[in-house]
């Protein structure tokens, strides 16, 4: 049986990854893919201490932060029941909101870059994604987005911080541009015009 294939969405928080996601998803399966969508931090075992410090109802060290997601990603690959590598083997394709590149951009304003991604190694090489597509949004108007359409926000979700984030992932993205394959899209055009422009891109490159 032929392999699944896993696509990864990035983006700094409010860029429109989780709705370009959706989009894909039920265009896959109109288009008779067999297709699950997940994300990370899961709510398996460690996500779940990742959701509470993420809404800053528990505190802990950046290092520790940044060593619970590695955990959450390899329990999100590898658990028996709804492991990512299982689904993949089973034939079935996987879209995945965020995955380590979340980490190289995220955990690396605190913590080193060069330990973030020594500590994801062992995921790197467990599974690198067919492709990760990041879609790009200004700072700025991933604020607006997020401003406008949550009463909740995280404490990633400041202007600063999420113009660190995306320098973050510009930098990773140029450091690892001959290991992965990665595929920039601009998030500030509208719903319609990107999600044609992903399913244009899967359906010439992926399917
Ligand atoms: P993320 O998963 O990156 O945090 P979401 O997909 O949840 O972002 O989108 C954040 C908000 O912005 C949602 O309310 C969504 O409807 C809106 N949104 C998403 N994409 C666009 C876009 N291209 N233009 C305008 N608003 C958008
Ligand atoms: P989430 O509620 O999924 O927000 P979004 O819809 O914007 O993706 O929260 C995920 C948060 O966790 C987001 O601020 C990014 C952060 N995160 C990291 O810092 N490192 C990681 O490795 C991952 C996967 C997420």
């Amino acid at each position: 049986m032929q392999k699944g294939k896993f696509i990864v969405f990035e983006g700094i928080d409010g860029s429109g990854k989780s709705t370009q996601l959706k989009l894909l998803a039920d265009a896959l399966e109109k288009n008779g893919v067999s297709c699950v969508t997940t994300l990370e931090p899961t709510y398996g075992m460690v996500g779940e201490v990742l959701h509470e410090i993420l809404s800053g109802k528990k505190t802990a060290d950046p290092k520790v932060t940044a060593a619970l997601f590695v955990a959450d990603r390899l329990d999100h690959l590898t658990n028996v029941e709804n492991g990512v590598c299982r689904m993949l083997d089973a034939g079935i394709t996987v879209l995945c909101d965020r995955y380590y590149f979340s980490s190289y951009a995220y955990q690396s304003v605190e913590v080193p870059s060069d330990w973030v991604m020594d500590a994801n190694r062992l995921a790197a090489d467990t599974l690198r994604p067919d492709y990760t597509f990041f879609v790009d949004v200004s700072p700025e108007t991933a604020m607006e987005r997020i401003t406008q359409n949550r009463r909740t926000t995280e404490i990633y979700e400041t202007l600063e911080r999420l113009t660190a984030v995306r320098e973050g992932y510009i930098k990773a993205f140029e450091k690892l541009q001959n290991v992965e394959k990665i595929k920039i899209f601009d998030g500030n055009k509208s719903i319609s015009e990107i999600a044609e422009e992903i399913q244009n891109f899967v359906f010439k490159k992926l399917f």
